[in-house]
């Protein structure tokens, strides 16, 4: 595995690369990789004949408060995980490269990052949109793959690549649980055994909101309230928000009629958690090939 710092000398072995008629797969991530990003890396093996893994703590997408100092950073433990799998390039760049003074271009997607995290994180789509859009421009990738762990920033991506004409396939990675069901993050790390044990209600409270919905219930105020009344049915939990969207444009919706997601988003022993599970997946064409 090839470790490149410099953001022209990725852009060099890119060229290289399509060149040689090579396919690229990115996968774009922070680091202090668990399960859920390994996994995305498989998929991107998978597809693609050299895998490229950037890691970057992005500073545009943490607010004022957030934890972009103590965000969780290993990298020579990541670099040993990403070798075992068999990734080409690990790209790690500088944030002086990334940003540097004089620094003045975002890339806003409007609609879909409304909403959501959005409401309780301000700016955090417009500065994860930018550095996506700066990856492209840098990895050249054919294909990038991304977690549906975070599913509003899955169709901002998907949004912005459309709106803007990039030449990429945009694969999504299903979301990969921890045995007791918490869905796999970084921030995981922040939770005390005590805090962890609290956390898993949010899987637990979705799939109520699921089976719920599999009994008949459409009503989306209906099968959110089950969802709220289950992750408040443990103590010190701050819920910011339980909603259905559609899943394919993340548009509010009153009656599930076509697919959709329910997605959480909880404060626990002052650690943010957001969750999601899609009750009713896009139906994708069948192909006889
Ligand atoms: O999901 C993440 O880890 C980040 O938001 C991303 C996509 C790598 C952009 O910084």
């Amino acid at each position: 595995m090839q470790v490149i710092r410099k953001i022209k000398e990725m852009q060099a072995s890119s060229d290289r690369l399509r060149r040689e008629g090579k396919s690229i797969g990115l996968v774009p991530t922070m680091g202090y990789l668990h399960e859920g990003h390994l996994s995305l890396v498989r998929k991107a093996k998978a597809l693609s004949n050299a895998v490229v893994v950037s890691i970057f703590v992005n500073p545009t997408q943490f607010g004022p408060g957030e934890d972009f100092e103590k965000y969780p950073r290993d990298e020579e433990e990541d670099r040993t995980k990403l070798e075992a799998e068999g990734v080409d390039f690990l790209l790690i760049p500088e944030a002086r490269e990334m940003y540097p003074s004089g620094y003045q271009t975002y890339v806003e997607v409007t609609e879909v990052a409304k909403g959501l995290c959005g409401d309780f994180r301000p700016g955090h789509f417009r500065g994860v949109a930018t550095v996506v859009a700066k990856f492209f421009n840098i990895v050249k990738p054919h294909i990038a793959v991304f977690g549906e762990k975070d599913y509003q920033q899955l169709l901002v991506i998907k949004r912005m690549v459309e709106d803007l004409n990039f030449d990429i396939e945009i694969i999504s990675g299903t979301l990969i649980r921890e045995e007791d069901g918490i869905a796999m993050s970084s921030r995981n790390a922040y939770l005390s055994p005590e805090n962890r044990r609290k956390a898993t209600i949010l899987y637990r409270s979705l799939k109520e909101g699921k089976t719920s919905f599999e009994s008949g219930e459409r009503r989306t105020f209906a099968l959110c309230k089950t969802v709220k009344e289950s992750l408040e049915s443990v103590g010190e939990i701050s819920i910011q928000y339980v909603e259905i969207r559609d899943a394919e444009t993340l548009e509010k919706i009153e009656i599930v009629n076509g697919p959709a997601v329910i997605a959480v988003a909880a404060i626990v022993g002052g650690v943010r958690l957001i969750d999601n599970i899609i009750i009713v997946r896009e139906e994708k064409p069948f192909c006889y090939l």
